[in-house]
């Protein structure tokens, strides 16, 4: 018998492109192999120029999926919420490197309160910015568009961050995640992954595809396995 083999390339839709008066519904739509954890983007207004949601969606969505909540905190005191984050039910919580001056404390925290850890990069940070606490994360979101809004243009020069991030990780700490956001479609994809992401957050291109948000993800996954067939 063939044991169907777990996709390589994960697909993490952004519920900030959905329509928040059918949240559940739309949430219940992208179930599917290709996709593995549902992401919450949390914007205050002040860490990045917009305000989005927080604790209660978190609250609400624990209710409506059993997958995986992944909480992509931009904030300007993530260690102040961590708490309230993770009793709403998130699994893993993804904090900025560059508003934190105690990283090490902050990850420590997540992962006493029992969820798994990520960081993350803006744009402009560098590579090098991850290698103090690399050993220690579970994942790497690396921006692919400055944080603050859906729906924007894929940075190309964040590509080669994305390959030295990918070094980085494959020398340190192979299990670590390596997650790209931010104008993710199935023409940005296919660099993304021959440069080394794995995981692909994706809000516009899933919520608000001229096709169905089903095909829409098995489209993301087919360009996405495409390019890693290459690499
Ligand atoms: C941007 C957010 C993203 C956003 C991506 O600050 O972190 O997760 O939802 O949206 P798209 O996929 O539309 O670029
Ligand atoms: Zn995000």
């Amino acid at each position: 018998m063939m044991i169907p083999t777990k996709p390589s390339i994960k697909i993490a839709p952004s519920i900030l492109a959905a329509d928040f008066c059918r949240l559940g519904e739309q949430v219940q739509q992208v179930v599917s192999d290709d996709v593995d954890r549902i992401h919450v983007d949390v914007m205050d207004g002040h860490f990045v120029p917009n305000i989005s949601v927080g604790v209660p969606v978190v609250q609400s969505l624990r209710k409506c999926t059993s997958l995986p909540i992944e909480t992509h905190l931009m904030i300007s005191h993530p260690d102040q919420y961590l708490e309230a984050f993770a009793q709403a039910g998130a699994d893993s919580l993804l904090v900025h490197v560059e508003n934190n001056p105690h990283l090490h404390r902050t990850v420590t925290q997540i992962r006493v309160l029992g969820c798994k850890a990520g960081v993350v990069l803006n744009p402009a940070t560098p590579a090098t910015a991850i290698e103090p606490i690399l050993r220690e994360v579970d994942l790497v979101l690396i921006m692919t568009v400055n944080p603050g809004f859906g729906g924007q243009t894929f940075i190309e020069a964040t590509l080669k961050k994305i390959e030295q991030v990918r070094q980085a990780i494959d020398a340190e700490n192979p299990n670590c995640e390596l997650e790209i956001d931010g104008g993710v479609t199935v023409q940005t994809v296919g660099p993304a992954v021959a440069a080394g992401a794995r995981v692909l957050v994706a809000g516009s291109s899933v919520f608000r595809a001229s096709d169905s948000i089903p095909a829409a993800i098995v489209a993301l996954h087919r360009a996405a396995e495409d390019a890693l067939t290459l690499t």
